[in-house]
Order: structure tokens, then sequence, then C-alpha cells
């Protein structure tokens, strides 16, 4: 019998926002009636092929609880966070442990990465259920690429073969557990999913994704994704 594998979201959500400097933790600030982390999973919940989302907390947070992040059809669950991003989310890969197959897949999405399109997801199920590895939205570089030494230019990255990593990033649920377990032994920083499973030596691919899919970073961020989400509340 071949049965389906299953689909999980992990959403990373422990951070404190230090760089936006907000007084609440960035993807808890609110744009056009809901938090940037409802926002960032609202395709999770619309798309039939996801079975269950988990969220990484903040051992103190304060927020999660009082929102209405629920469904009749997705399990909806929650783990305490790490001290870095990869920490976070190995703590809910370990605790998914139980319920997920080796060759179940997770796609780990930023709380504060709030555009993600229902059509970017759907790209990115397909590509990564039909690969041996999967793979992550990204987008090709269009700005030219310097390298700088102080504030001096020293030299122009050749940027062909670069491209800006999102996320999602879908990998099957053993290998990413693994390669990050591997890579934080090792005392290698992975900032993402991706690096993990290029540090014990795999090669996932890239989907090419709508630019909009940005990271809340900055206070400069906030202004942008209320823009680009009340352009498609009016849409
Ligand atoms: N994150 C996490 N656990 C951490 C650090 C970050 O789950 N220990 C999450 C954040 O909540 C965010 C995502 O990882 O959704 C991306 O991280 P980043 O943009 O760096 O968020 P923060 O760490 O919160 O921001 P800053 O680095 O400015 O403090
Ligand atoms: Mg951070």
């Amino acid at each position: 019998m071949n049965i389906a594998p299953k689909c999980w979201a992990i959403i990373p959500a422990a951070g404190i926002g230090e760089r936006v400097g907000s007084h609440i933790p960035k993807q808890y600030i609110q744009i056009a009636g809901k938090t940037i982390l409802e926002h960032a999973v609202s395709c999770f919940f619309q798309n039939s092929r996801i079975n269950g989302i988990i969220f990484a907390l903040h051992a103190h947070d304060e927020y999660f609880s009082q929102l209405d992040i629920k469904s009749s059809r997705i399990k909806v669950d929650t783990v305490i966070g790490g001290a870095t991003r990869a920490q976070s989310v190995l703590n809910a890969l370990n605790y998914l442990k139980n319920d997920l197959h080796a060759d179940d897949f997770v796609l780990v999405h930023d709380a504060a990465r709030p555009c993600l399109t229902n059509a970017d997801l759907e790209k990115l199920i397909d590509v990564c259920f039909a690969n041996k590895v999967g793979g992550i939205l990204a987008a090709p570089m269009r700005d030219t690429i310097k390298q700088v030494d102080g504030k001096l230019i020293s030299n122009t990255v050749d940027r062909d073969n670069i491209w800006r990593a999102f996320t999602p990033q879908m990998f099957k649920f053993e290998i990413l557990r693994g390669a990050i377990k591997k890579a934080m032994q090792d005392d290698v920083q992975i900032t993402d999913e991706a690096s993990a499973l290029e540090y014990v030596g795999l090669t996932p691919a890239v989907i090419n994704g709508n630019v909009h899919n940005i990271k809340v970073t900055t206070q400069e961020d906030i202004f942008l994704v209320e823009m680009l989400i009340q352009s498609k509340d009016n849409s």
C-alpha cells in the first residue's frame, strides 16, 4: 500500500525581533487586523496537503495564547524554541519524532515572513514531492553585488548564479533532522535549513518564488509588508 507522505509546517517564532526594536516581538505586530505570524501561516491553513503546524515559541511568550489559531482540519501544536533559530527548528523536529515517518515532509517557514502566496506554496510542494532531497523558495539576485572592504568596493561578484533564499524550505523529516543535528554537533553555523543539507553534502532545489516573500528584519520592512498586505486585501 502506498500511503501519501504527511506534511507538517514548522514555524520558528521564538525570536525577540531585536533589529526591529519594537516593544513586542516582531511576529506579533499587527498589520491589517492580524499579527505578522497569522499572516505568515494563513497559506498553510488553506492548503489541503498540510496535515499539521507546529510553532516554536519563546519560553516566556505572552502573546501566542491570545491568538485565535486553530482549525478543524489541521493539527496545531507548540514547542519551546531555543537560543538560535536552528535550535528552535530542531526542538520542533524532535517533538514530531513520534508522529512523523522518516519520509514525511516538513516545511519550515519564518513567523516573520507574512507575504507567502498560495501559488508559491503549491509550487514548492509539487516540486519537493517529486524530487529526493527537497528544496526552497528563492529568487535570482537582480542587483549587482559588491564585495566591500571597510567602506570601499574591492570587487564585483558575478551574480549569475546567486539566489536569495526565502522560506518555506521543504525537506524529508529525517534528512533535515539528521543534517541539523550533525551541523550543530560540528559547531557549524547554519542560518537556514538548506545550509544544513548542504553541509552534509546534499543539493536542495531552488524554486523561483515571489520576491514579495520578504522577512521582516528591520522597521523599514514593516512599512513594506504593510503596503504589500494592504494592496493584496484591496485587490
Ligand atoms: N527564531 C526562533 N528562535 C530563535 C531566533 C529566531 O524561532 N532563537 C525565529 C524568529 O522568530 C523568526 C525567524 O526565526 O520568525 C527568523 O529569525 P530572525 O529574523 O533573526 O528573527 P529574530 O531573531 O526574532 O530577530 P533579531 O535577529 O533581529 O533579534
Ligand atoms: Mg535572529
